[in-house]
């Protein structure tokens, strides 16, 4: 058990420590909770980055609120991931049904997982949806010939920005399966082990 966990906080499934930052003058998050976490958000940078790269291709999951109330889910590109914000992002045709269900519940989960090293990633946060804005037309500038051709035109293209809240690693191990919840929604970093 790493160095740290001891008492349930959250549930029967909860355990391990509580990091609430090093600003604030409590316990530093343990190392290897901390070696987890860098290594996700750079296994979320080269998702990005490469087409080959299992991350490279998340599932995208929404609410809808209007007329059939639920759940909804697609396959996305990872079009971007910058740590340093907790933020990634994702395009699409604002026409589509995505779109309308952020613009009404911005609360988002993109999932994604790597076959290679076992682990899965799911990503929760808040999405704003960028149409003929600035930061649109950056993304638009920078979208190779072959992706601008998904669109009508620069009109029909919007940016999908998340920024993340809570991160939850998975490693799925025959031994054992090991699995960590980060937690940034306090306004800092909560990291806990947790079963299953
Ligand atoms: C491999 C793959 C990648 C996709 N990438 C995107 C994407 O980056 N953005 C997007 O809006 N739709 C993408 N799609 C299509 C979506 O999965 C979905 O079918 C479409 O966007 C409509 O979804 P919605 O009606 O829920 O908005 C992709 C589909 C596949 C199979």
């Amino acid at each position: 058990m790493p160095a740290g966990a001891g008492m349930a906080d959250g549930g029967p499934f909860e355990r391990s420590l509580r990091y609430t930052g090093p600003m604030h003058g409590h316990e530093p998050l343990s190392d290897e909770l901390q070696q987890i976490l860098a290594a996700a958000w750079s296994a979320l940078e080269h998702g990005a980055a490469d087409p080959r790269d299992d991350l490279h291709w998340p599932v995208l999951a929404s609410v809808t609120v209007a007329r059939d109330p639920g759940p909804d889910a697609r396959t996305v590109v990872l079009r971007a991931c910058v740590p340093a914000e907790r933020r990634v992002d994702v395009h699409s045709d604002v026409g589509t049904g995505k779109i309308a269900q952020i613009r009404a519940m911005p609360r988002v989960c993109l999932v994604g997982h790597r076959r290679d090293a076992r682990t899965q990633l799911r990503l929760w946060g808040d999405a704003t949806i960028h149409h003929g804005d600035a930061l649109a037309a950056d993304a638009w500038q920078r979208l190779a010939p072959h992706s601008r051709a998904n669109y009508r035109s620069e009109k029909d293209f919007a940016l999908i920005r998340v920024v993340v809240d809570r991160l939850d690693w998975l490693l799925v191990d025959p031994g054992a399966h090991r699995r960590a919840a980060f937690d940034w929604r306090d306004g800092t970093l909560n990291a806990h082990w947790l079963d299953a």
